[in-house]
């Protein structure tokens, strides 16, 4: 089996996401690999500029629609500007968040705009991981750890406990639709512990 070359890591807000793709970056790289480690939304000059819109202000500040083309502009600019080229240069790329996200935070929160998502996702973007990692926690203790960080960008965690709960059961259902691709990790652990069975999967 030829190695995955573009892994990306899911799950609810402050669930861990960024340390872990953080700590699998350094060890990829530790083992000599050439390896990008980027996000969403953001990761390339234009993207970063559409995050501050989508994660700043009121909770109703843009309906779950109009997210979706946000999102997906910025996903657009990002696979252009920074995935497609690193990956055509033979590196990895490790993606903290990607289309698993706006499937469930635009796709299954407010309606079921599913169908949106998967018809606009085939039209602009029309590329999955090769590899995903979902890491499941309690939505209770990762809403308090991600607003501990006060980061600013917290619109999505403004909806509160019950919109985590309802990703955390999106996130359950894709990493079961998809186990091929989808690895679902358990959070609750030390980020070592964690990050050793995430490694151990390589
Ligand atoms: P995410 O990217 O999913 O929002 P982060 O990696 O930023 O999550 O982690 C959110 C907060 O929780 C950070 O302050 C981080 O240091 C802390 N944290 C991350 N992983 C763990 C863990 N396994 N146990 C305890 N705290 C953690
Ligand atoms: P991020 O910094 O990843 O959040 P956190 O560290 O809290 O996990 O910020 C991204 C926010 O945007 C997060 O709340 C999830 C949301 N989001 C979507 O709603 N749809 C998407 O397609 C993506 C990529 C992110």
């Amino acid at each position: 089996m030829t190695s995955p070359k573009f892994i990306t890591f899911e799950g609810i807000d402050g669930s861990g996401k960024s340390t872990q793709s953080r700590l699998f970056a350094d060890r990829l790289r530790a083992q000599g690999r050439d390896v990008i480690l980027t996000r969403e939304p953001g990761g390339s000059p234009g993207a970063e500029e559409i995050r501050q819109l989508l994660l700043t202000g009121d909770t109703d500040r843009w309906s779950a629609e109009t997210e979706i083309l946000l999102f997906t502009a910025a996903r657009r600019d990002h696979l252009e500007k920074t995935i497609q080229p690193a990956l055509a240069a033979g590196k990895t790329v490790i993606c903290d968040r990607f289309a698993d996200s706006t499937r469930v935070y635009q796709g299954a929160t407010r309606g079921d705009l599913r169908a949106m998502v998967d018809s606009l996702h085939t039209l602009m973007i029309g590329r999955e991981p090769d590899l995903t990692f979902i890491i499941d926690m309690d939505p209770a203790m990762a809403l308090e750890r991600g607003l501990a960080r006060k980061s600013g960008e917290d619109r999505f965690e403004d909806f509160g406990l019950g919109f985590q709960e309802t990703l955390r059961h999106g996130f359950l259902a894709l990493a079961h639709v998809q186990p091929d691709r989808c690895v679902l990790v358990d959070g609750n652990r030390t980020p070592d512990q964690i990050a050793s069975e995430i490694a151990a999967h390589l």
